[in-house]
This record gives structure tokens, C-alpha cells and sequence, in this order.
């Protein structure tokens, strides 16, 4: 399906920021200079691209799809996608206030930051596997070709409507950024 290729290419995007994100949360721990700008950016890219437009075509449009071929929302898969959803919400906003404190000179919130990384960057890990090879193999097995195009459509929708035309590439042009930043 186009739909489920479509958020497989989003996660190898998302993996790229994990591998970021480690790299940042050694340089908390080391006591590195921290780039402001690109912490910034790195929020940005976790609360929009992959919460607010990636997070939002699965829970969306391609769950209740999915819900509509007689899967539940509360037992696994489709139970699961959602709870890790929620925690990688509440480790993201952890991730923000510890970054708040630590921009105020609170340099004791370094180690909660690394560790609040280290638990985010495993739980996508754990999250996006089996997206790929429970949830998005299902969704390609059960889901007919019609529903293929609507999902694209509205994702392109949800992409046009929530972050606008255009940002995702700019969200592409940051992870270049940051991968020549913090991963050669
Ligand atoms: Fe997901
Ligand atoms: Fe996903």
C-alpha cells in the first residue's frame, strides 16, 4: 500500500533523529556545550513531524481504517500503537521542561534529560518495529486498494492543514543538518 510505504519512509526519517537524539544525550551527560538552535529544532521536529503529522495520519486515518475492518482500538495491535503514542507524549514534554530548565542555567537537569532521551529514543525503537512489522503488514492485508488512495489523500490533507506547504521538506533539510552535526 502507498499509505503504510509512505510512514515507512517517515520512520527512517524518525531514526535518523533517534540516532540524534543519543548523540545529544551523551553530550548532556559529558557536560558538552549544547547547541540551542539545534535542541530547539530537535523539539520541533518531535512535536510536529512525528507527533502532530506522523502520529496523527496512524491515529487518524489509518487506525480507524483499520477499526473499520473490524479491528479493536483497545487490544493489540492497534491498542498498543496508542499507548506508546500517549508515553512518547508525556517523555516529549518531560524532554521540554528538563530543556527549559537547563536553558535557565539549571545545569543539574542534564542527567533527567539524558535519561528522559535514552527512554524516548527506546520506545520509538520498540514502536516503530512493530509498526512495521505487525501493524503496517495487517493494514496491507486487510485494507483494500480503495482506502489505499483515500489515505493518501487524507494525509496529504493532514500534512497541507496542520504544518503546512513546504515544511516537511524544511524538516528534512533540519535532520541533514543534524545528522552532519552530530553523526559523522
Ligand atoms: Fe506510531
Ligand atoms: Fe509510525
Amino acid at each position: 500500500m502507498k499509505a503504510t510505504k509512505e510512514l515507512i519512509q517517515e520512520h527512517e526519517g524518525i531514526e535518523i533523529m533517534l540516532r540524534v537524539l543519543l548523540a545529544l544525550a551523551g553530550k548532556f551527560e559529558n557536560n558538552e556545550k549544547i547547541v540551542f538552535e539545534h535542541t530547539g529544532g530537535i523539539l520541533d521536529f518531535l512535536r510536529t513531524f512525528v507527533d502532530s503529522c506522523h502520529h496523527g495520519k496512524e491515529e487518524e486515518f489509518l487506525l480507524p481504517a483499520l477499526q473499520a475492518a473490524g479491528f479493536t482500538r483497545y487490544e493489540p495491535p492497534l491498542g498498543d500503537v496508542l499507548r506508546e503514542h500517549e508515553q512518547g507524549r508525556i517523555l516529549m514534554s518531560r524532554f521540554k521542561d528538563g530543556l527549559e530548565k537547563y536553558k535557565a542555567g539549571d545545569r543539574t537537569s542534564a542527567a533527567g534529560i539524558s535519561r528522559t532521551i535514552s527512554a524516548y529514543v527506546s520506545l520509538l525503537t520498540r514502536h516503530i518495529a512493530r509498526e512495521n512489522a505487525v501493524l503496517f503488514p495487517l493494514a496491507d492485508d486487510r485494507l483494500e486498494a480503495v482506502h489505499d488512495d483515500e489515505l493518501v489523500e487524507a494525509f496529504a490533507r493532514l500534512e497541507r492543514e496542520r504544518i503546512g506547504v513546504g515544511k516537511h521538506e524544511e524538516f528534512y533539510a533540519l535532520l541533514e543538518r543534524l545528522r552532519d552535526a552530530y553523526l559523522v
